[in-house]
């Protein structure tokens, strides 16, 4: 990986996948310049939601955010590109909807505090670990693509 080059974990939640948003959030990813690496169809099971959201664990949301995020399928993306784990939470907006600002994926498609369509690593050592609890090896590629060189920090 080139220098500031990141990569980050993305989950469509159930909300997403129910609402029949996955291919407009994948695509305002992929159009930003993102680079797909993995990318899979998922239920959560409650160990891997309580190990994911453990930060959480003992607020007030807690109990109710795993389960939601545990009650059904999701989408699981590995992403890479430029600040890719800064970028991604741009992308997405504010954890609530109703304060989301509008052409954020939260800002656009949801008012609710807990529903709120996506997760997105929200640090260097977050990605890390969290790329690794959703993605064995094998299911994250590394490849050249056609426009690369038009998505790089120069
Ligand atoms: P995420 O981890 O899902 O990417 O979201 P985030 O960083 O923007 O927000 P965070 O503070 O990490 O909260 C994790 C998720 O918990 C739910 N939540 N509900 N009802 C509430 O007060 C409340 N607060 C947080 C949201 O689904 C949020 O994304
Ligand atoms: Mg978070």
């Amino acid at each position: 990986m080139g220098e500031h080059m990141e990569r980050t974990l993305i989950l469509l939640k159930p909300d997403a996948v129910q609402r029949s948003y996955v291919g407009e959030i994948v695509g305002r990813f992929e159009r930003k310049g993102l680079k797909i690496l993995g990318m899979k169809l998922m239920q959560i099971s409650p160990e891997l939601a309580a190990e994911h959201y453990g930060a959480h664990k003992g607020r007030p949301f807690y109990d109710g955010l795993v389960r939601f995020m545990t009650s059904k399928p999701v989408v699981a993306l590995a992403l890479e590109g430029h600040q890719a784990i800064s970028v991604c939470r741009k992308l997405m907006g504010a954890t609530f909807g109703c304060d989301a600002e509008p052409g954020t994926i939260r800002g656009d498609f949801g008012i609710s505090n807990g529903f709120n369509l996506v997760h997105g690593s929200d640090s260097p050592e977050a990605a890390a670990k969290e790329l690794e609890l959703f993605f064995s090896a094998g299911e994250v590629l590394e490849y050249d693509r056609i426009d690369d060189s038009w998505n790089a920090a120069e």
